[in-house]
């Protein structure tokens, strides 16, 4: 199978798993749970969901423990992006190639289909617990599935992804000698590296890596996760439509200091590269060795979308 090839089938596969967890619409709370739903179903990359199979399967991970967190750290995703496209926060009509959730079922119910899918992720997440008994392997217990769940938080939460975003928001406007190499950085290790931490950590914690491995990982998501909100920030400018499914611009129209406008196109693809590049050499003398991980970070180089 070529590289793509291999990247559809386990697209596949993560699709059903996420369609194993999603709620019921139904009952007086049908609104919410459809306006989740249609957040989720509306397609994505699902690249953490992809990162935390394939970190579970570096350090030899075989079981379905992983599957629960697989779709809970995607809620957790989809939550954010419907909240970042509100009118409060980047104000964005479409994503994913639909329009938004707000655009679609209102502000009021936006803000509570992100609250439910975040509370749902751990409702989600805590079903782990419910394979203990049927499981095969004796690599986790209790104790790890609860550590898992305590990084799903963290790197959701103000030390993580919030904390990213309320620096996002407060930068908009500022000028920028007040927005310098140092602060981007923060944000965008926050905003978007967390997520990326995250997946890989709690794949890697599933599995029964060591804490040397696991600070190794880490340091992967934040060149990855970097990586990827440059190129984020590069396909807002020099992007289409078309291809991310969500409008260009969308920075500039928020007066956005980006890491392509501190650092011009050139610079900002040449890190995108080194940064990359520096997380599949971290990765290549660990666990089990996992190629298609090596691959899929250096396919991220020249997404389009
Ligand atoms: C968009 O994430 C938000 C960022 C952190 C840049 P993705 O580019 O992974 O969005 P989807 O899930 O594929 O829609
Ligand atoms: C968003 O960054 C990161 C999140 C935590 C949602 P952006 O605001 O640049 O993401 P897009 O471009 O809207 O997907
Ligand atoms: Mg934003
Ligand atoms: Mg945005
Ligand atoms: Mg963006």
């Amino acid at each position: 199978m070529t590289f793509n090839e291999e990247l559809k089938v386990k697209v596949e596969y993560i699709e059903s798993v996420l369609e194993k967890y999603l709620p019921q619409e139904e009952g007086y709370a049908k609104t919410v749970i459809e306006a989740m739903n249609y957040s989720i179903r509306s397609g994505g990359k699902r690249i953490r969901p992809l990162l935390m199979f394939e970190a579970y399967r570096l350090f030899g991970g075989e079981d379905d423990v992983i599957e629960p967190f697989m779709a809970a750290i995607e809620m957790i995703h989809t939550y954010s992006l419907v909240h970042d496209d509100l009118p409060c926060m980047d104000d964005d009509d479409y994503r994913r190639g639909r329009r938004t959730t707000h655009k679609v079922y209102g502000e009021a119910m936006a803000v509570l289909a992100g609250d439910g899918l975040l509370n749902y992720a751990f409702e989600t997440a805590s079903r782990a617990f419910d394979k203990l008994n049927v499981l095969q392997s004796n690599d986790y217990d209790a104790k790890t599935i609860g550590r898992a769940i305590g990084i799903l938080a963290s790197k959701s939460g103000i030390y993580g992804m919030i904390g990213g975003q309320c620096a996002d928001i407060e930068a908009e406007g500022k000028d920028k000698e007040k927005v310098d190499e140092k602060l981007i950085r923060y944000i965008h290790e926050h905003k978007t590296a967390a997520l990326i931490q995250n997946a890989l950590m709690i794949g890697a914690v599933l599995a029964g890596a060591n804490e040397v491995d696991l600070a190794k990982i880490e340091r992967v998501g934040y060149n990855v996760g970097l990586a990827f909100q440059i190129q984020d920030d590069i396909l807002d400018v020099a992007g289409t439509f078309e291809q991310l499914g969500k409008p260009i611009g969308s920075d500039e129209k928020n007066q956005k200091t980006t890491y392509v406008t501190i650092n011009g196109l050139n610079k900002s693809k040449a890190d995108v590269e080194a940064l990359s590049e520096g997380a599949v050499n971290i990765l290549k003398d660990m666990g089990d060795g996992n190629e298609f991980l090596e691959e899929l970070i250096i396919y991220l180089i020249s997404r389009t979308k």
